[in-house]
């Protein structure tokens, strides 16, 4: 069914400039040192043995893989856009992590890895780009081991950022594209000449209900990033206070439930019948 929908989205992702974008925008100075507090806390939790393989579905230009692998981890990096591949490649290149991180291009929604194959998968700002969500899901769940663990980074529909540009934007008439309410969330298509682009604020207890269904435990359910205002303004200083504010949010307040940024750390739970074995 959503079939035309995904390959229009495969288009839009293959071209740079999107991932152009996304770079300039997420990658400033004060983000590379939410990430970092973000990751060092998340491994803190994970607890994951030195060079275990990492899974970064959707590793756009492995700016996490390579947090991973200078955690000492070991990184099988895959996305379906051979533009960011591209990038991915010389990044990886540049820090000299070529042994760490092994990068290949694969679709989520249908991965060529074996059942069972990883112990930990990243999937950082990911689903909320795939129309098919719950074959991601299915296949997300297909290739982590029993007793594994996925990291996944979401968009919180929830959350006083959504709830409040979804609003202004209804009462202004503004916004390009469709919005429109599914079960899974708020999602946003909006289409240019070279394809289109969804992009789902989540609904988090449908997601968490979902994996549940799929056999997982929610083991944390952590708050990102509680705005991300500061794509929405010029102003240096203006920015530099919604950074201090989310810095504020995530190390202290930490309730994800009002946080635009959810973090999700899910176990798959143990095969009993393998474990007998
Ligand atoms: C917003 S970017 C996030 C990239 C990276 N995880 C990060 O946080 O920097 C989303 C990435 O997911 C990739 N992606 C979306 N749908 C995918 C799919 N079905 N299979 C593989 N990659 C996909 C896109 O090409 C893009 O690089």
């Amino acid at each position: 069914m959503n079939d035309s929908k995904s390959e229009q989205v495969k288009r839009f992702l293959a071209e740079p400039d999107v991932h152009q974008k996304w770079i300039g925008t997420y990658y400033c100075a004060e983000n590379e040192t939410f990430y970092e507090q973000a990751f060092d806390y998340i491994i803190s939790i994970l607890k994951a043995p030195k060079n275990s393989t990492f899974l970064d579905a959707g590793c756009g230009n492995c700016a996490h893989s390579i947090r991973l692998a200078n955690r000492v981890f070991s990184v099988q990096a895959v996305d379906f856009s051979e533009s960011v591949l591209k990038m991915a490649e010389a990044n990886v290149k540049t820090k000299k992590l070529e042994d760490k991180i092994k990068i290949q291009r694969e679709d989520i929604t249908a991965l060529s890895f074996e059942d069972k194959s990883f112990n930990y998968i990243l999937c950082w700002g990911v689903l909320m780009h795939i129309p098919n969500i719950e074959k991601a899901i299915s296949e997300l769940t297909r290739v982590l081991k029993p007793g594994g663990t996925l990291v996944i980074a979401e968009n919180n529909m929830y959350s006083l950022y959504s709830i409040t540009i979804r609003n202004l934007k209804r009462l202004l008439g503004k916004g390009k594209g469709v919005a429109k309410k599914v079960p899974s969330g708020v999602e946003h298509w909006s289409t240019t000449p070279t394809g289109t682009l969804v992009t789902r604020h989540a609904n988090i207890q449908w997601l968490l209900k979902r994996f549940k269904s799929n056999q997982f435990v929610v083991k944390k359910r952590i708050a990102g990033q509680f705005t991300q205002l500061y794509t929405r303004v010029s102003s240096r200083p203006l920015k530099s206070l919604i950074h201090g504010f989310n810095n504020l949010w995530f190390r202290y307040i930490k309730n994800p439930h009002l946080a635009f940024g959810n973090i999700v750390i899910l176990q798959k739970m143990r095969d009993e019948a393998t474990d007998i074995l």
